[in-house]
């Protein structure tokens, strides 16, 4: 077994998923190598104290310059991408970067340059909903060609946490730190992952951003305004010709978190999403018969073979593992059963996000270049 020692910048939720994972990596079967997490970074002092690391820092650049450090997971405020990715690249290590990738377009092209400089190191971007076993089998119906001429793309990621108008505002509801493509940085690239793997790129876009609470406790007993969009819907046209229906939202009655993906065609349809985790609902059309839709109960049936018996329930938490098996595995020089989101994938979402800001403010279609 090969280890890969493991740094961690920006301890916050997302930081604490992978150390998770990393401490359950016996729940995976027939792996080649594991993690090991030996340092960690956060300006916060008190949020590293749950990681228990043999280093922590609260200036990145001291865990950079460490030589044991192979691989780092950076999950900091967006603002702080460009900076702590090119530096990680730079330091030779290899880096699993928290989407957007980047603030913005710019920031993105920045992170793209500085890995085409540095070919050594293998940069992968978060995207953990694809390793759902129903999203894979969406990916074998792709491959195997199922649909016959796709009708429609419909794909999205919907949640209601910010429901809640008196819930306080974080630096996620804020331009100089989540961005202006606020829910479409969020939960932008999980729609797209999957779309974009498939060849489906988006070539124009009419979108529509809304904002529903303008304004949030800032914790010190006033308000503060919120500046990013709560919701947007992108009505795009793909590279294949059909249309793309696209959903980010933060504010959606009912979902708690579902992330989902339909395709429409004419031989065969398939509808996925992730609130009803163990279905996978399909409707085959043969002529002359009825067309009624399908429901098969899905199991544990993953990319990486775990211990789980595969007629078990799979979760959140799993899907983060698998897609850790899958960067871990390719650090450890494989092909991986189903490749994380490329920091090429990760560019073609701001193409849209960018051109789907221009849309929302001139009210017309825009090309996605
Ligand atoms: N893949 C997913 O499902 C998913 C879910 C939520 C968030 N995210 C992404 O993860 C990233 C982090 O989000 P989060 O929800 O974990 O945020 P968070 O606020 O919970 O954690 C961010 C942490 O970064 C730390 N930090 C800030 N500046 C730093 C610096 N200069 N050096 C080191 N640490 C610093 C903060 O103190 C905080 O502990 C974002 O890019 C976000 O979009 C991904």
């Amino acid at each position: 077994m090969k280890t890969i020692r493991f740094g961690i910048i920006g301890c916050g939720l997302m930081g604490r998923e992978f150390a998770s994972a990393a401490a359950r990596w016996m729940h995976l079967l027939d792996m080649q190598a594991n993690p090991k997490i030996v340092a960690v970074s956060d300006v916060n002092p008190k949020a590293m104290e749950w990681f228990d690391a043999p280093f922590s820092t609260t200036d990145y650049r001291e865990l950079l310059a460490r030589d044991e450090i192979d691989a780092v997971y950076v999950a900091v405020p967006h603002n702080l991408h460009q900076e702590i990715y090119t530096a990680t690249i730079q330091a030779g290590k290899h880096l699993f970067a928290e989407k957007p990738f980047g603030i913005d377009r710019a920031a993105a092209l920045a992170i793209q340059n500085t890995i085409t400089a540095n070919p050594e190191v293998l940069v992968r971007c978060s995207s953990e909903f694809p390793f759902f076993p129903g999203a894979q089998r969406v990916v074998q119906m792709v491959e195997s060609d199922a649909f016959g001429k796709i009708l429609e793309v419909r794909a999205g990621f919907c949640h209601s946490s910010d429901m809640d108008p008196t819930k306080p505002i974080n630096w996620k509801r804020q331009v100089a730190t989540c961005g202006e493509y606020g829910c479409m940085g969020d939960l932008g690239l999980h729609v797209l992952h999957l779309p974009l793997r498939f060849g489906f790129k988006p070539t124009n876009v009419r979108a529509f951003l809304s904002k529903i609470v303008d304004q949030r406790p800032d914790g010190k007993g006033g308000m503060a305004p919120c500046e990013t969009w709560d919701n947007a819907i992108l009505a795009c046209e793909s590279s294949a010709g059909f249309p793309m229906i696209l959903e980010t939202k933060r504010i959606s009655p009912g979902d708690t978190d579902s992330w989902y993906i339909n395709i429409y065609g004419t031989k065969n349809s398939v509808e996925f999403s992730t609130k009803n985790p163990k279905t996978l609902r399909t409707m085959p059309f043969t002529q002359g018969e009825p067309q009624s839709w399908r429901e098969e109960s899905l199991g544990y049936t993953t990319a990486y073979p775990t211990i789980t018996g595969h007629i078990f329930e799979f979760g959140f938490s799993d899907a983060i593992l698998q897609m850790w098996a899958s960067f871990v595995d390719e650090v450890a020089g494989n092909d991986p059963k189903f490749r994380c989101a490329t920091p090429a994938e990760a560019l073609a979402s701001h193409d849209l996000f960018t051109a789907a800001l221009e849309s929302h403010r001139t009210a017309q279609v825009v090309i996605v270049p």
